[in-house]
């Protein structure tokens, strides 16, 4: 049984500093403008346990100094970056939601192969540590006579930071099947507990900064097939019909749009038809 914290906001430990309404208020209004994501006043535990780390690193006592530090005066870039990081969730896994893989593969059978003439054009659109588009390069690596490229984004650069060195801990890439794993891991000198990826599949990938909440999308020529999964769940219905329209202003018609099996589309009115689980095609003139 412990005691009950001091319950004040300034304290000389930062991992008792308590978050206030009125705190939690101005972050969640800055995670909303800034990145689209909702955090209802059910959250605010939450916010304060992954800020406490941000207030130790910052040599704030009190969530109010924090503040004055992360948005005082012309706002500090730097820990705005760190914040968004810290209040993203980036769960992901390889061949997380196998099934979208499969269809990926079989689609770019059916529609490029053999002799496509020019390559395929993927996009991760929130593509957290990399698994997700170092998935699709291996899904598609073998396929006869096509030639494919992926561009993964994501809002955190901390994220994209890690996907981009593409070294993972043994236990993370256990659901990649055993062929592609033999062909497309190598070995971490003098790390028997991490492997990395293989540079003909880096070489497929190239990642970059993007923030779904901008107004709209610097991606041209537009993509044949957009990866949207389980990011769409923290935006509020509003962001999400947002988020999709300038998605579909990037995909080609005819394109694939996939997006994370808890994330629907029902009653959004878009140029969408499903072709699969959680799978659509961009037909622009319905
Ligand atoms: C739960 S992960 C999903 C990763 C992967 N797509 C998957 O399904 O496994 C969500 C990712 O969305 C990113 N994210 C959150 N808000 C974003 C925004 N406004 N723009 C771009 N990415 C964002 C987070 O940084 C995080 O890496």
């Amino acid at each position: 049984m412990s005691w009950p914290k001091s319950g004040r906001s300034d304290v000389l430990d930062p991992t008792e500093a308590e978050l206030s309404p009125k705190s939690f208020a101005v972050i969640a209004g800055f995670m909303r403008r800034v990145c689209g994501v909702t955090l209802p006043e059910n959250k605010r535990f939450m916010v304060q346990t992954r800020l406490h780390k941000r207030l130790g690193a910052a040599a704030c006592t009190s969530f109010e100094a924090y503040i004055e530090h992360a948005f005082g005066g012309s706002g500090n870039a730097e820990e705005q970056a760190e914040l968004i990081h810290v209040l993203t969730t980036h769960k992901t896994d390889f061949f997380r939601e196998p099934y979208h893989f499969e269809l990926l593969r079989r689609w770019v059978v059916d529609t490029y192969a053999p002799g496509a003439r020019r390559p395929v054009r993927i996009w991760s659109a929130a593509c957290s540590t990399g698994e997700e588009p170092y998935s699709i390069a291996m899904s598609l690596m073998n396929v006869p006579g096509v030639d494919f490229k992926v561009l993964a984004t994501d809002v955190s650069a901390s994220v994209l930071q890690a996907a981009k060195a593409g070294v993972y801990d043994q236990h993370q890439v256990a659901p990649i099947p055993p062929e592609l794993r033999q062909r497309y891991l190598r070995p971490v000198d003098g790390r028997r507990d991490q492997v990395q990826i293989a540079r003909e599949i880096q070489g497929k990938v190239r990642f970059a900064s993007l923030n779904l909440n901008l107004s709209s999308y610097p991606i041209r020529p537009q993509a044949d097939v957009v990866f949207c999964r389980n990011v769409l769940i923290y935006f509020d219905r509003f962001t999400q019909i947002n988020v999709l329209r300038r998605i579909l202003a990037v995909l080609a018609p005819g394109g694939i749009l996939l997006l994370g099996h808890s994330e629907s589309i029902q009653g959004m009115a878009l140029p969408l038809r499903g072709v699969g689980v959680t799978a659509y095609e961009h037909c622009p003139t319905r």
